[in-house]
C-alpha cells in the first residue's frame, strides 16, 4: 500500500532525510523509532505530500507522490505531529470542514462524523471550542479528523506524545481495531508503544534506517537475550558468585547490589543462540543451595538497549537547546 524508495530531503546543506527505502502492507502497523531530528517527521511529510523530497520516489495505493499527489492525499489519513487544529471552532465545526474539504456532501458527510465521533468517544465535547479541550481531548480531535475518510493508509507523527496513561491506552487501543484493514505508520520515541501495537519497526538514526524487524526480532538483537536475572538475599551473595559463574552456558554476569538484594545477570554463551533452558538450570542450582531467591526470570532483551546501542543522541538539538 506504501512503497518508498531512495527517499532524500535537504534542507540546505543538511541532510535530514538519507536514502531511505521500505515498503508497508494492508494490515501493518509500522513504528518509525529514533532520537529527536533523526528524519521520523521529514519522512511523514513528503509521503503525506506536505514537503517535496530532494530525490526519491513515494507511492501510495499506486499513486505516486509528486505527479499524483492529490490521489495518494485522498488515500490518506494524516495527524501531524501535535495534532494541529484551528483553536477556535468546535469539534463539530472542525470536522464539517474537514468532510466538506475531504468532498464528502450532506447524509455522507453526516455518517463520517458521526463514525469518527463513535470511535474517539468525542460526542460529549462536540460544541466545546477546541482550546478550551484538554490535550487528550484535542488529540482525539485530531485522529477523528485523520480517520474521517475511512483511508486505507494512516499516518500518524507521535500520536501518544505527551498524553497520560489511559488517553495512550485509548488511542493504542484504536490504533489496534483499525490495523486490520489499514496500512499505518506511527513516529514514537516510547519503546513500549512498539511491543504494544506496531507489527513492525525502523529504527531510524540521522536519516538512515539503522534496524528494520519485527519487535520481537529487534528485541532479540539485545546483549540481554536470554540473558537471566537472579535477585538473592545479599547474604548469599558470596556463596552464589562462584556457583553461578560455573553454571553450563554462562560466559559473564553483571551484578548489582541494592540494600537487602543482590542481583546477578547471567549471560549466556551467545546471545543469539536460543538458550532458553538456563533459567531452569539457575533456578535448580538456587533451590539445591537453599538460597532465598527474591525473583528469576529470563529476557527476551532489552529494547531500549537496542536502541542506544543503533543511535547516537542529538547533540546539535541538545546544544541548540541549552544556547
Ligand atoms: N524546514 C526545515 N529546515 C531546516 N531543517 C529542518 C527543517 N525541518 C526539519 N529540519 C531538521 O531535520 C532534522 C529532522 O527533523 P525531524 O524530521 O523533525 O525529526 P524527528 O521527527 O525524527 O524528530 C532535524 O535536525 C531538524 O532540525
Ligand atoms: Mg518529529
Amino acid at each position: 500500500m506504501i512503497e518508498i524508495n531512495g527517499l532524500v530531503k535537504k534542507f540546505g546543506p543538511f541532510t535530514a532525510v538519507d536514502g531511505i527505502s521500505f515498503s508497508v502492507a494492508r494490515g501493518e502497523v509500522l513504528g518509525f523509532l529514533g532520537p529527536n531530528g533523526a528524519g521520523k517527521s521529514t519522512t511523514m511529510k513528503m509521503v503525506t505530500g506536505f514537503l517535496a523530497p530532494t530525490a526519491g520516489h513515494i507511492s501510495v495505493c499506486g499513486h505516486e507522490v509528486g505527479p499524483d499527489t492529490l490521489a495518494a492525499q485522498r488515500m490518506i489519513g494524516y495527524l501531524p505531529e501535535g495534532a494541529p487544529a484551528y483553536a477556535d471552532m468546535t469539534p463539530l465545526q472542525f470536522l464539517r470542514f474537514i468532510a466538506d474539504i475531504r468532498g464528502l456532501k450532506g447524509s455522507a458527510a453526516t455518517a463520517a462524523i458521526a463514525r469518527a465521533v463513535d470511535r474517539t468517544e468525542i460526542a460529549g465535547v462536540m460544541e466545546q471550542p477546541i482550546e478550551t479541550l484538554s490535550k487528550g481531548f484535542r488529540r482525539r480531535v485530531g485522529l477523528a479528523q485523520s480517520i474521517l475518510h475511512d483511508p486505507p493508509v494512516l499516518i500518524m507523527d507521535e500520536p501518544t506524545d505527551g498524553l497520560d496513561p489511559n488517553q495512550k491506552f485509548a488511542v493504542r487501543k484504536l490504533i489496534a481495531e483499525m490495523a486490520p484493514t489499514k496500512a499505518i505508520i506511527i513516529s514514537t520515541h516510547i519503546l513500549e508503544e512498539v511491543d504494544a501495537i506496531c507489527s513492525r519497526a525502523l529504527i531510524i538514526d540521522r536519516g538512515r534506517i539503522v534496524a528494520d524487524g519485527t519487535p520481537a526480532a529487534l528485541t532479540a538483537r539485545s546483549r540481554y537475550h536470554n540473558a537471566v536475572t537472579l535477585t538473592l538475599d545479599a547474604g548469599d551473595a558470596d556463596a552464589a558468585r562462584d556457583a553461578l559463574s560455573a553454571v553450563e552456558g554462562v560466559v559473564s554476569m553483571e551484578e548489582d547490589a541494592r540494600g537487602a538484594d543482590h542481583s546477578f545477570t547471567l549471560f549466556a554463551t551467545s546471545a543469539d543462540e536460543a538458550d532458553t533452558s538456563l533459567v531452569d538450570r539457575v533456578g535448580n542450582l538456587a533451590r539445591e543451595k537453599s538460597w532465598n531467591v527474591r525473583t528469576l526470570y529470563g529476557e527476551p532483551g532489552r529494547l531500549d538497549e537496542v536502541f542506544r546501542s543503533l543511535t547516537r543522541p542529538d547533540t546539535e538539538k541538545a546544544q541548540g537547546d541549552a544556547a
